[in-house]
């Protein structure tokens, strides 16, 4: 375990998640059917919130794994060109990408001059000093995606769902219990989110979310987060499991896939979680993530038992975080977007939701699969768009929003 200074000490984890409780977006637009704009689909809601922090709650559970992230970045071969690789004038330059060293990275190493840094001025904002320490020491910190925009999502597509139902199928009781999909858990942004908002907290609508998360570094943090904050029996499922280890590297892989300089001279017994489950009979939900990728489990569930899907995925490989766990594809969209496309409408009810937030990293390459590839894989189609503007940013980020 690292010595860095930790989030969790600066926060009062329990008074962060009350607020979390607390805590609603606005919506800014309401524009329902939605207009286009220059052929463009516009979001038929837009979230903002006025408070940003409850988010600390999740990242300083996940703080060690967001810290050894590794993200990219795009540089500029033009010595005057600004953020997106433009001079001031408006002229394109040639960019190339490069993945940045992680914090830990930097702070783990001998005589680390990041670390100096943070010591020196330790009695100052040490959180703010790791996002401000950025550009000089050229590390990049990973985005979370924020439980309360995930609040107001969630509580938007399960309302769409049930709204839904009742004009189709006027006769049908509601569900008795929302069954909610999270291909990639992540940090545990929507997960929390789910948790806090009006169907999970005050279980007038019985929730069960099941998530997947192939890296194993962040199973400890929801663990924690679950104890400290959400109420319910927990269970951990664990397995021995074989792990072959490179001496030369040290690198090593659980099932042995997917590792292509793998130099196999040992191998060992390690008992590694597979799934945590937590369980609140009072209020009637379930949260279940399950360690494997989500092309690997989604087959084992039973088809068409999902009201709504809602999930960010990685960005290709924007973000790197565990080398050790997760796999790594030679052919992203046929190997990881895919599957991830197909398991997800096989496992949703006829017209449920599949809300994605997939940022284009790519220089367009993911557009044209999330508008013309993806009606031609499986039976969902683009309904519309919702969004959520950030508060430092400004910028509205687009979700998709797909009916089965
Ligand atoms: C952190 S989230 C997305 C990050 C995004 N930049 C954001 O803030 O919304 C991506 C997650 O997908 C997980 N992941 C990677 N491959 C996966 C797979 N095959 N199945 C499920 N989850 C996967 C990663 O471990 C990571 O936790």
């Amino acid at each position: 375990m690292s010595s860095f200074p930790k989030l969790l000490d600066a926060i009062d984890a329990k008074e962060l998640f009350a607020k979390m409780r607390e805590t609603k977006a606005v919506d800014i637009v309401s524009n329902n059917p939605p207009s286009k704009r220059n052929g463009e689909l516009e979001c038929r809601r837009i979230f903002v919130l006025e408070d940003e922090t409850p988010g600390d709650f999740v990242r300083a559970f996940q703080e060690e794994p967001l810290l050894r992230t590794r993200v990219s970045q795009r540089i500029s071969s033009h010595p005057e060109a600004e953020r997106g690789g433009q001079t001031k004038e408006g002229r394109k330059t040639a960019t190339t990408t490069v993945l940045l060293p992680s914090f830990l990275d930097l702070y783990e190493q001998p005589d680390s001059a990041l670390a100096f840094e943070m010591e020196e001025g330790a009695e100052t904002d040490v959180h703010e000093a790791k996002w401000t320490l950025q550009k000089k020491y050229g590390y990049k910190l990973a985005t979370t995606f924020m439980p309360n925009y995930a609040r107001a999502i969630y509580e938007y597509l399960i309302a769409e769902v049930l709204a839904s139902d009742q004009k189709t199928q006027p006769q049908t009781q509601t569900p008795t219990i929302i069954r909610v999909l999270d291909p990639c858990a992540g940090w545990g942004d929507r997960m929390v989110g789910l948790y806090v908002s009006d169907a999970g907290q005050n279980g007038e609508q019985p929730v069960e979310y099941v998530g997947f998360d192939p890296n194993l570094a962040l199973y400890p943090g929801y663990k924690d987060m679950m104890t400290c904050a959400m109420s319910g029996s927990l269970v951990s499922i664990t397995q021995s499991s074989l792990v072959t280890v490179d001496a030369n590297n040290n690198n090593h892989n659980n099932n042995g896939q997917k590792k292509n300089r793998l130099q196999t001279t040992q191998t060992q017994t390690q008992t590694q979680i597979s799934a945590l489950r937590l369980e609140d009979k009072t209020q009637n939900t379930t949260f279940e993530l399950r360690a494997q990728p989500f092309e690997e489990g989604a087959p084992s569930l039973v088809e068409e038992t999902f009201d709504v899907a809602f999930t960010s995925p990685p960005f290709f490989d924007y973000e790197v975080y565990n080398e050790d766990t997760n796999p790594q594809y030679r052919d992203w969209v046929a190997e990881f977007y895919v599957p991830l496309f197909q398991q997800t409408a096989r496992l949703l009810k006829p017209g449920g939701l599949f809300a994605i937030y997939l940022d284009d990293t790519s220089a367009g390459s993911i557009r044209q699969f999330l508008y013309t590839v993806v009606p031609t894989i499986c039976p969902m189609r683009l309904d519309h768009k919702i969004g959520f503007r950030g508060i430092y940013s400004g910028r509205v980020r687009e979700i998709l929003v797909y009916r089965n």
